[in-house]
């Protein structure tokens, strides 16, 4: 009998068909069969949130969740989030608050980031902090990161 099945997701706006093994974890399947590699992969094991996505809205470690799993869903990836060439709010906010040093984090912390502010437009320090904790950095300190999310919650509720 066949470990590999059939699937159908779409990935920011875009169908994507693909027979996969049963076993195959969704940060893999987005990485190495749809090519999509603004994910990244840091543990492995759900703890570091470089996978993270959102899933028919709810954000994911992708590294949790088999590719199976995600069939008939919707998934949104950094590489969603950019609008041309033109940088959305939260990202120019990382920019201009120098939120990432390696940036291997950076991917995971703005899905995480935009899941975030699209259910708290509003957040508090601690509710910032808390829609931030499942991200681990090595590299900032955290604080830029916290500055980044809150300059852009309040630039996009002007
Ligand atoms: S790679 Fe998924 S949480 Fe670390
Ligand atoms: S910027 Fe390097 S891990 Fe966060």
């Amino acid at each position: 009998m066949s470990s590999s099945r059939q699937i159908a997701v779409t990935i920011n706006g875009t169908v994507y068909e693909r027979e996969v093994e049963a076993r195959k974890l969704l940060i893999h399947f987005i990485r190495d069969d749809v090519d999509l590699t603004g994910s990244h992969i840091g543990c492995d094991t759900g703890n570091c949130g470089a996978c993270s996505v959102i899933v028919d809205g709810t954000l994911v470690k992708s590294c949790m969740m088999l590719a199976v799993q995600a069939d008939g869903s919707s998934i949104e990836t950094v590489e969603g989030l950019a609008n041309g060439d033109e940088l959305p709010v939260l990202q120019q906010a990382f920019s201009d608050h120098h939120a990432l040093q390696c940036g291997y984090c950076t991917p995971g912390m703005l899905m995480s980031a935009t899941a975030l502010l699209r259910m708290n437009p509003k957040p508090s320090e601690d509710e910032i902090k808390k829609g931030l904790q499942g991200n681990i950095c090595r590299c900032t300190g955290y604080w830029n990161i916290f500055e980044a999310v809150s300059a852009a919650a309040e630039r996009m509720s002007e």
